[in-house]
């Protein structure tokens, strides 16, 4: 067995992924440790989880950083490799009519937490950044610097849908009012969109007249606590590859697409 990998873990809530993880590394299904648990929120149930566990653990507190801001947008100052023109180009979360003052704030604020979250995060070097119920998208300005070596993404996260339908907060409630015959969970990796980073794996459950939104939800979490840590341990395990390939359609056009190739053991 190789060496174990450190993992780092964002989350907004409960935590029960995150539980499910390091419960996971502990039982030696995952070959890593879970070595730091930040959060957004400070009420946030699974940072106690984590700090009983002896994990330590940080706040960025986003919700004050954009309440300060537009107080006083004069007294904040941007990380000194802040390239505004550079992530807004880049950046695919807020659509290109979205008037120019959103943009920026949405841009700026986030810019400051990143940074905050980059800056608590560098105490704690790590091979994996997990989001766990994670309720803020990441920007380019995070995104790039932690996706360091290009083609080698490092930041997976937990989707409850069968992505590509449903991205968003309420997966498995968009879900349930769709009136879908199945539902499931999504383990993939991010980019600058709005969970529509390459697939790592998804599971499915079967969804009956007789489901509500909260029996769908209890199928799908137990489909995740399982999901996350086998494709978490593939990524340990170095079976992972982001590979672009191309295909011919039926009237000769050329297109490509990500997939994340497996490796066998
Ligand atoms: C999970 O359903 C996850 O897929 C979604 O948010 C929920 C988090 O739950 N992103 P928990 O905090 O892991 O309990």
């Amino acid at each position: 067995m190789g060496k174990k990998i450190k993992i780092g873990g964002l989350i907004s809530g409960t935590g029960t992924n995150m539980d499910a993880i390091i419960k996971a590394c502990d039982e030696g299904k995952i070959n890593g440790e879970v070595i730091f648990v930040g959060s957004d929120n400070s009420d946030a149930k699974g940072l106690k989880k984590a700090e009983k566990k002896r994990i330590p653990t940080f706040v960025v507190n986003y919700a004050e950083i954009m309440k300060n801001f537009k107080h006083a947008p004069e007294d904040h100052f941007f990380p000194d490799d802040f390239d505004f023109e550079d992530i807004k180009i880049k950046q695919s979360l807020l659509n290109k009519e979205t008037d120019i003052l959103k943009v920026s704030t949405f841009i700026e604020t986030r810019a400051i937490a990143e940074a905050a979250l980059i800056e608590q995060m560098k105490a704690y070097p790590f091979d994996l950044l997990v989001l766990a119920g994670f309720m803020r998208n990441l920007t380019p300005y995070f995104i790039d610097r932690v996706n360091t070596t290009p083609g080698k993404p490092r930041i997976m996260n937990i989707h409850p849908a069968l992505l590509p339908s449903f991205p968003g907060v309420d997966g498995y409630g968009d879900t349930f009012r769709y009136g879908c015959k199945v539902g499931g969970c999504t383990v993939h990796f991010i980019d600058y969109g709005e969970d529509s980073g390459p697939i790592i794996g998804q599971r499915t459950f079967p969804i009956s007249d007789k489901d509500t939104i909260d029996t769908i939800k209890q199928k799908g979490l137990a489909l995740e606590y399982q999901l996350f840590p086998e494709c978490i341990q593939l990524y340990a395990q170095d079976r992972l590859a982001c590979v672009k390939m191309t295909y011919t359609n039926d009237t000769g056009d050329i297109s490509q697409r990500t997939v994340v190739k497996i490796s066998q053991e």
